[in-house]
C-alpha cells in the first residue's frame, strides 16, 4: 500500500506516506498499520520499531478530516474504535517503539506519538490536540494518555484550547525525549534504536511490560508485577549471561531469551 511504507529489518520503520494530506490517518491507513503490526509482532527478528511521517512538514496532522466530515454516529464510533485498537496495539507490542516526529503531530498524530515508548522530535515539530476547533474531542486516546504523560493541568489546557506547542516545550513537559535539528532526526533516532537493539530483547520486553503496568495498574499491583517479572528473569539465559559477562569484564552475548 503506497500510503504506508514498511521497511523491515532488526530496526524496522513504518512511514505514514500521505504528504499531500500531511499524513492524515484514514481508515485504510489505520487498517494497513494493523496488518503491519501483526507481522511485526510475530517476527522475532524485529527488535525496534520506528514510526515517522513522509515529507518535511508533518509526522501526522491528525485523523483525516475530509474522511470524517461525512461520517454519522455509527461510522464515527467504528472509526474511534479502529483508532483505539491501533494505538493499543502499538503500546502492546513487545518491542520498543520510537516516534520520530518530523513536523506536525496533531490530533491523531499526537495520539500516535503518545502510544509509542519514546519520542524524538525535530526542532520543527509542532504538537497539539486541536479537535476542539472541529467541534469534537480527541478520539484515539488523547484525553487519557496526554494527562498521564504531561499531567492533568497542562493536558486540560491543551485539549480545551486546542493550542499547539513546540518540541522544546514537549521536552520540558516530559513528553519528548530529545529535540534535534531536522537533518539529525533520522540519524539520531536510528542511533537510539541501535542502542536499544544491542540490549537483551527479552529483558527489554519485560521492562516495557512493567513500565506499562505503571500506567494501567494500581500501584500495589504494579509493584507486585515488578517483583514477579524481576524474579522470573532469574530463570532466563540473558540474566545469567549479563551478570557473568559483567564479572568477566566482557561484552554480553545476548540470546534474547
Ligand atoms: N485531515 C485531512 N487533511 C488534512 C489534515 C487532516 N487532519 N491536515 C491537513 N490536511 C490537508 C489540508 O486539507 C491540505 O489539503 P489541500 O492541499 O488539498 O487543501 C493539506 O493537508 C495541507 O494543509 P494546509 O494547507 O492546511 O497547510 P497549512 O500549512 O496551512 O496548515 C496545519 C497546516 C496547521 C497542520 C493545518 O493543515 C491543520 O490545522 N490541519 C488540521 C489539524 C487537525 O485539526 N488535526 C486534528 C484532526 S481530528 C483528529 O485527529 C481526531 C482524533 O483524535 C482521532
Amino acid at each position: 500500500m503506497e500510503d504506508l511504507i514498511f521497511e523491515s529489518g532488526a530496526i524496522s520503520t513504518i512511514t505514514i506516506n500521505r504528504p499531500k494530506a500531511l499524513n492524515a490517518l484514514n481508515r485504510a491507513v489505520l487498517e494497513e498499520i494493523t496488518r503491519v503490526l501483526r507481522d511485526v509482532r510475530h517476527d522475532a527478528s524485529v527488535r525496534v520499531l520506528i514510526v515517522t511521517g513522509a515529507g518535511d512538514r508533518a509526522f501526522v496532522a491528525g485523523a483525516d478530516i475530509a474522511a470524517m466530515a461525512d461520517m454519522e454516529i455509527v461510522e464515527g464510533l467504528e472509526f474511534t474504535r479502529l483508532g483505539h485498537r491501533v494505538m493499543h496495539t502499538f503500546e502492546e507490542l513487545p518491542i520498543p517503539v520510537i516516534a520520530a516526529v518530523n513536523g506536525f503531530a496533531l490530533g491523531g498524530g499526537l495520539e500516535l506519538a503518545l502510544a509509542c515508548d519514546l519520542i524524538i522530535a525535530s526542532e520543527k515539530a509542532r504538537f497539539g490536540q486541536p479537535e476542539i476547533n472541529l467541534g469534537i474531542i480527541p478520539g484515539f486516546g488523547g484525553t487519557q494518555r496526554l494527562p498521564h504523560r504531561i499531567g492533568h493541568a497542562r493536558a486540560r489546557e491543551l485539549i480545551m484550547t486546542g493550542e499547539m506547542f513546540d518540541a522544546k516545550s514537549g521536552c520540558e513537559w516530559g513528553l519528548v525525549n530529545k529535540v534535534v535539528a531536522p537533518d539529525q532526526l533520522i540519524p539520531e533516532t536510528r542511533k537510539l534504536a541501535e542502542k536499544l537493539a544491542s540490549k537483551s530483547g527479552f529483558a527489554l520486553r519485560q521492562a516495557k511490560a512493567a513500565l506499562r503496568a505503571a500506567a494501567t495498574m494500581e500501584e500495589d499491583a504494579g509493584l507486585r508485577f515488578e517483583q514477579n517479572t524481576f524474579g522470573g528473569l532469574f530463570a532466563c539465559a540473558d540474566k545469567r549471561e549479563g551478570m557473568k559477562a559483567f564479572l568477566e569484564k566482557r561484552e554480553a552475548k545476548w540470546q534474547h531469551k
